[in-house]
């Protein structure tokens, strides 16, 4: 449209989101400026450990996210994907982190990893805390060499698509010994294929000798996302991270897979970080919620409090947007409006054009974070002590 807009009346273009071929050069410029300085800093060599080593604020946590920002530098602008996010995973919890596509659930849960796609993304600010026992490392600190000890052995994760994680020309046994094989150099090959057979049980798949020699494609979708799990806990992780680990199954196996998910639960001593935009999956499975909107955190609380007394205006209506089981709805709510875009974000409340509560003090500037109960925060100006009725 701008396009046309600037052909037409050949002048520049009023719209504001229309970047000329030049900024867009510029911009190019100055981020790879940016991203090639956080690169090199990460692949230093034999960096000392009192870099990236930390101290949790509760040895209690597994994981803290403290004021974490993750940014994609594009040729079009910077995209604030994370921006300033803090919640904690306390030890064999499970926290789900549930919010809309796109509001940066993934792009949290992959900082933790230091996946998050490279080089344009990256964690600018922040910590991201991780409590090995004997030590805790700041991920976003930890240089590469460091990090290949921590991910898949300390922190693991689980995706959405099986089938584009298992490598389709391997045996899923091989994949799962090869895991096992990476993290424990010191087992010999028999020793490592009892561990893949005994995961393969973990998992609820029967005949476990017959599935270590099939392809990916010989499986279901529900099998392969079985033999998925399987080898995010081979190496006992501190943390599972399960990204929307349903979303691509059909109804019953989901249901499936949230059985297992919740018989591993007292079998395995992880902490699981369950991310969906299912509530349904979060209120059957999460011991503590965290609701994101826009790239930050806009409610967190225990999934009772979440549940049964939901506070941001934002989580109420996700709440209403919820199909309840045996409970006759002619139409389910939907929330009007749209996200804003992730460049160019307001500097009032990023809810507010949404908001059917919103009055003048929304005006001002981001709404601060105000604890209602001990694990209970919301950010939302209603709740801000000048205005509590
Ligand atoms: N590689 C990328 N480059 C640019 N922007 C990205 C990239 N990956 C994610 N984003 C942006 O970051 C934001 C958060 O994405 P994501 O964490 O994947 O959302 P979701 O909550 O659906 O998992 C979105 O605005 C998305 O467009
Ligand atoms: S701060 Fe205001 S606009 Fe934002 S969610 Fe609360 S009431 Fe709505
Ligand atoms: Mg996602």
């Amino acid at each position: 449209m701008a396009f046309w807009n600037k052909k037409q009346n050949g002048k520049k273009s009023l719209d504001p989101n229309y970047i000329s071929a030049a900024d867009s050069a510029r911009i190019a410029r100055e981020n790879r400026k940016i991203t090639t300085a956080y690169e090199k800093k990460r692949s230093r060599k034999n960096v000392p450990e009192s870099e990236y080593l930390t101290k949790m604020r509760d040895p209690k946590n597994v994981v803290e996210f403290d004021d974490v920002h993750t940014y994609f530098y594009t040729d079009i602008g910077t995209v604030h994907a994370v921006d300033g996010v803090t919640f904690d995973i306390p030890a064999s919890s499970t926290v789900g982190v549930v919010g809309e596509s796109g509001c940066g659930k993934s792009v949290t849960a992959l900082s933790l990893m230091q996946l998050v796609q490279r080089p344009q993304g990256q964690t600018v600010k922040g910590e991201i805390r991780v409590n090995l026992g004997d030590k805790a490392y700041d991920i976003v600190r930890t240089p590469t060499e460091a990090m290949t000890h921590i991910r898949g052995n300390e922190v693991s994760m689980i995706f959405q698509e099986p089938m584009t994680s298992l490598n389709p020309v391997f045996r899923v046994g091989a994949q799962i010994d090869e895991v096992i094989r990476m993290h424990n150099p010191e087992m010999n090959p028999d020793q490592v294929k009892a561990r893949t057979l005994e995961m393969i049980n973990l998992v609820g798949i029967a005949n476990q000798e017959g599935v270590y020699g099939m392809y990916p494609h010989q499986l279901s979708g529900g099998m392969r996302q079985r033999i998925m799990i399987a080898i995010a806990l081979a190496c006992n992780p501190k943390v599972v991270i399960a990204d929307e680990p349903t979303t691509a199954l059909d109804v019953t196996i989901q249901a499936q897979i949230l059985d297992l998910f919740r018989s591993l639960k007292s079998r395995i001593n992880a902490s699981i970080i369950l991310i969906t935009h299912d509530l349904g999956v979060v209120a059957e499975m999460a011991d503590y919620v965290v609701v994101m909107y826009s790239s930050r955190i806009v409610e967190k609380g225990t999934a009772r409090e979440i549940f049964h007394d939901p506070r941001h205006p934002y989580t109420i209506g996700l709440m209403k947007s919820k199909p309840i089981l045996n409970k006759k709805v002619d139409k389910l709510y939907s929330i009007p409006g749209s996200v804003p875009s992730p460049i160019d974000m307001p500097n009032y409340c990023y809810f507010r054009d949404r908001c059917d509560k919103r009055f003048g003090r929304c005006n001002g500037a981001y709404p601060p974070q105000i604890q209602i109960s001990d694990t209970h925060f919301v950010s939302c100006y209603q709740y801000a002590p000048e205005n509590e009725k």
